[in-house]
């Protein structure tokens, strides 16, 4: 009886565990991306975007709204044309939050798109600003009010308080105009990284896209329109890309976000990669239950937490959401080599005898335990497990 027990069990988390992965996206051939009535055309898919919570914000405020903070669907479709790839992400978002220019503590919605870059490692990079020898392209869109930005305008004339500009009535309304509209409406920003701490805003017009959201309906819109081919990426048959969105009323900025795994986008009547659909789409073939059991009994919860994302007392980035954005092959990747990827950390209010990493020779190597004794079967039964590690959906 125990026997079929375990085996109904395991059943049930292996049927979740399949479900885990996004379905791959079709990037449907147009002849204008830009063209606003091509969207006609695109095919939309399901997304899920969990919270990143693998450290947390030194904001108890926020820290204490997003305590329980769950998963968002997103409806993704794409495009592409001769040069362009567009992307569209639709999510629910009950209230618009658009940041105002100087205020520091009210944040605006937006969304982020990440492309793997170009490089020779087989694996993709780190689901968080990418990793060292593995860089990423981040397009990145808030809402916004106007921001003026003299040093960029290089008016000075302008940069002063309206209260200091010795003028009154029309003559400062026309100041008012003015500023108005040197001022920028629009908040887009693209980064390349190779990891936390190496994020650098592309500024030479290197990247020639265009990112936009509209808010509608109890939700927002978000577009982006990209080059297939630059100085940082080259796309085709099947593209790799993640998704982030930011909500402003729960206090979301930086870390404190959204976030997908990395999703297939497959350009229509191009050849796909097979390999790379597959790690993206099926989930591992592991047994979840047994893999919960061999986490306790390898110490993993020694350093790690799996249910709560407490900063204080943690040794190890929280495992709470880590299948919700994870890819099978980053799971195994983390068990068997550390320091493959190191995890951005840590938190400031973590204790400073339990870092993340130490630097030997000049390369961050992992404080975690090197696991790569265990057999392939353990191995693929945690796999399992961290997947089963995610917030409930909304
Ligand atoms: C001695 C402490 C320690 C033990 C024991 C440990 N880990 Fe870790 N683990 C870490 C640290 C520190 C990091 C972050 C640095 C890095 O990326 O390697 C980490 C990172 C990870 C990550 C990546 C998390 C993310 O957010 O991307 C996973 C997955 C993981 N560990 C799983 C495990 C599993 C499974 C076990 C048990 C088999 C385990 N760890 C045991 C310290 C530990």
């Amino acid at each position: 009886m125990k026997k079929i027990l375990t085996s109904i069990l395991s059943l049930g988390f292996a049927a979740s565990a399949a479900l885990a992965a996004n379905s791959a996206v079709t990037a449907v051939k147009v002849d204008n991306v830009s063209d606003a009535a091509a969207w006609s055309k695109a095919k939309f898919s399901s997304v899920t975007l969990y919270p990143q919570t693998a450290i947390e914000m030194n904001d108890k405020k926020a820290n204490e709204i997003n305590e329980n903070v769950k998963g968002k669907k997103a409806e993704v479709g794409a495009l592409y044309d001769g040069t362009n790839i567009a992307l569209m992400v639709k999510w629910a978002d009950g209230t618009k939050d658009t940041q105002a220019g100087y205020t520091s503590t009210t944040y605006g919605d937006g969304f982020a798109i990440q492309f793997a870059g170009a490089s020779k490692s087989a694996e993709l990079p780190y689901i968080g600003m990418g990793s060292t020898g593995r860089p990423v392209v981040v397009h990145l869109q808030k809402a916004n009010e106007k921001v003026y930005e003299p040093n960029g305008n290089k008016d000075v004339s302008t940069q002063i308080n309206r209260q200091q500009t010795g003028v009154f009535g029309q003559e400062l309304a026309d100041y008012d105009a003015k500023v108005a509209s040197l001022a920028n409406k629009d908040y887009e920003r693209t980064f390349v990284a190779e990891g936390f701490r190496s994020l650098t805003e592309v500024k030479d017009g290197s990247v020639k896209s265009n990112a936009s959201m509209t808010y509608g309906s109890n939700g927002w819109s978000g577009t982006l329109i990209r080059p297939l081919k630059d100085a940082y990426v080259n796309l085709n048959g099947t593209v790799p890309v993640a998704i982030a969105v930011w909500d402003g009323t729960k206090l979301g900025r930086n870390g404190l976000k959204n976030l997908s795994s990395w999703i297939a986008v497959n350009l229509d009547g191009q050849k796909p990669n097979a390999a790379l659909v597959n790690d993206l789409t099926v989930g591992s073939k592991g047994n979840a239950a047994k893999g919960k059991e061999a986490m306790a009994a390898n110490g993993c919860a020694g350093c790690h937490q799996v249910e709560a994302t407490d900063p204080k007392s943690v040794m190890a980035p929280s495992l709470k959401n880590v299948g919700g954005y994870s890819t099978v092959a980053y799971l195994r990747e983390s068990i068997l080599k550390p320091s493959a990827v190191i995890v951005p950390g840590y938190n400031r209010n973590a204790h400073s005898n339990t870092p993340w990493y130490n630097i030997e020779k000049g390369k961050r190597v992992s404080t975690m335990t090197d696991y790569s004794f265990l057999d392939k079967k353990s191995v693929d039964d945690i796999v399992a497990y961290l997947e089963t590690l995610k917030a409930e959906v909304e």
